[in-house]
């Protein structure tokens, strides 16, 4: 459309030039300066919005682009107001309208007032649990985006997978956040300075949106999540648990950098474990920080306490998946996860080593086998899911097209994939 607006603008400055006329134009002909006015905006919302400009100034981009937008919609209507095509103004508004208006109906869908309770986790990940309306059910697939309600951050809404609490009781949405640079760092920032690192905020949820990939109809289901990726299948692991559809075999792996991601999604990953159904894998690619927590949650140690345990002492590395981190002592686990009284309800030291020491894995595994050992020990049709760096998700899609032809049975994949 501005490729079309540019030829136009230019061919009518050549006219201009050519004529003699553009002073005269500028300083009598309101359709012209509008005109200039709506293609000068749209240039602009053009160049910003170049992904190398938008992934790095992504705020500075949003906020010229709604700026930009209001000049170039009033350009273009009163520049066409006399000429005509008014239907085309009046349709482009329609539209966007209509979207600000379905997303006002989601806002108040969810609830005007929410409050989330937000507890931040040594990683720099928040766990969120946001009591809403309740006028839409939680399921798969879905995520919502999450305005907070503060002078500097209400005006900015981030998307976020959401899921259910393992309990049954706990009807709240609940979100795992992995702070980055932006809003989400301003978050972790403002939790790091609180009491116990939690607090209560008040936000806006927006939704659901997303899709649910109808992985319950598949024999068997492979979920593979790396990172922050857990949030979106974790949903799915839920989901299918407890539907309990008899014969269906589920294999749930998790790739983690390190142990802490177990402190706050402990207990949705022991939620899982008492099902025959599902397979837990969980691999911990780089090295296990015996970090205990300074500051208020402390009374012995202090940062200089900050110690790496070499994999292959503390753990006893895995050679396959029979073998399992089974070095990690009581003591140790204790020393770990020590301080976070929620976290010592969660994830007690014996539990962490009886309920996940079978299925911890201290390597990064290799995706191709991971999926070649699926497609050829799994019976029936097939489901893949992945979300994840998008690193990962590449690993696991090329993995897919390069193993698929071992398989007999139907082989679906789905990615949660997210990039902007
Ligand atoms: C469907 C979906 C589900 C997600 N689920 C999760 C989840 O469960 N847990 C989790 O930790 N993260 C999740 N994310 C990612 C999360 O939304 C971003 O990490 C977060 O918005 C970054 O906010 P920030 O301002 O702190 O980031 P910044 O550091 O400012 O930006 C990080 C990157 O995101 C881009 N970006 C930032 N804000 C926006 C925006 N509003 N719209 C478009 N691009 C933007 C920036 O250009 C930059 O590339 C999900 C994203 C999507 C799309
Ligand atoms: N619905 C959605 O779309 C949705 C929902 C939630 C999250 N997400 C997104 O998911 C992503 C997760 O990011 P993160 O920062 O949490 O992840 P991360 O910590 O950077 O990576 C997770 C793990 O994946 C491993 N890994 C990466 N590539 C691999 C490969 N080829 N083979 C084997 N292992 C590999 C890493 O191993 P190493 O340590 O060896 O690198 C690491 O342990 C983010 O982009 C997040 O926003 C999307």
């Amino acid at each position: 459309m501005m490729s079309h607006a540019l030829i136009h603008s230019i061919c009518y400055t050549g006219v201009g030039i050519f004529g003699n006329t553009v002073i005269y134009r500028w300083q009598e002909v309101i359709n012209w300066r509008f005109g200039n006015m709506a293609t000068y905006a749209g240039i602009f919302m053009v160049l910003m919005a170049i992904n190398a400009f938008r992934a790095k100034y992504y705020d500075v981009f949003y906020f010229f682009h709604k700026v930009f937008y209001v000049f170039f919609i009033v350009g273009i209507a009163r520049h066409c107001w006399d000429f005509g095509w008014m239907g085309w103004v009046w349709a482009s508004l329609t539209v966007h309208l209509l979207e600000r208006g379905a997303r006002l109906y989601n806002t108040i869908l969810s609830g005007l007032h929410n409050e989330a309770h937000a507890e931040l986790f040594d990683d720099n990940t928040f766990r969120v649990s946001v009591k809403y309306s309740k006028r839409w059910a939680l399921g798969p697939g879905q995520y919502c985006y999450i305005r907070i309600l503060h002078k500097n951050l209400f005006w900015q809404a981030h998307p976020f997978s959401v899921y259910s609490s393992p309990d049954e009781e706990d009807e709240n949405i609940q979100f795992a956040i992995k702070a980055q640079n932006g809003a989400t760092k301003t978050i972790a920032d403002f939790l790091s300075n609180q009491p116990n690192r939690s607090a209560r905020l008040p936000v806006m949820i927006e939704g659901p949106y997303g899709h649910h990939a109808p992985i319950e109809k598949y024999d068997t289901v492979f979920l593979m999540a790396g990172g922050m990726g857990v949030t979106a299948t974790y949903a799915y692991a839920l989901h299918l648990k407890r539907l309990a559809k008899r014969g269906q075999k589920i294999v749930f792996l998790w790739i983690i950098q390190n142990t802490t991601p177990l402190e706050w999604f402990g207990e949705e990953l022991l939620s899982l474990t008492g099902n025959s159904n599902i397979e837990l894998q969980i691999y911990i690619t780089r090295k296990f920080t015996k970090r205990t927590f300074s500051g208020a949650d402390s009374d012995e140690e202090t940062e200089s306490d900050i110690e790496d345990v070499d994999l292959e002492k503390g753990f006893g590395v895995a050679a396959d998946h029979s073998s399992n981190i089974n070095g990690l002592t009581h003591k140790d686990s204790q020393r770990t996860l020590r301080g976070r009284p929620s976290l010592q309800k969660m994830l007690p030291a014996q539990r962490l080593q009886d309920q996940f020491g079978y299925c911890l894995y201290d390597k990064r595994p290799n995706i191709s086998e991971e999926v070649s050992k699926f497609l050829n020990g799994m019976n029936g049709n097939m489901a893949i899911v992945s979300c994840g760096p998008p690193i990962l998700v590449d690993a696991i899609r090329k993995s897919i097209v390069d193993n698929i032809e071992e398989t007999e049975g139907r082989v679906d994949y789905f990615e949660e994939a997210f990039s902007w």
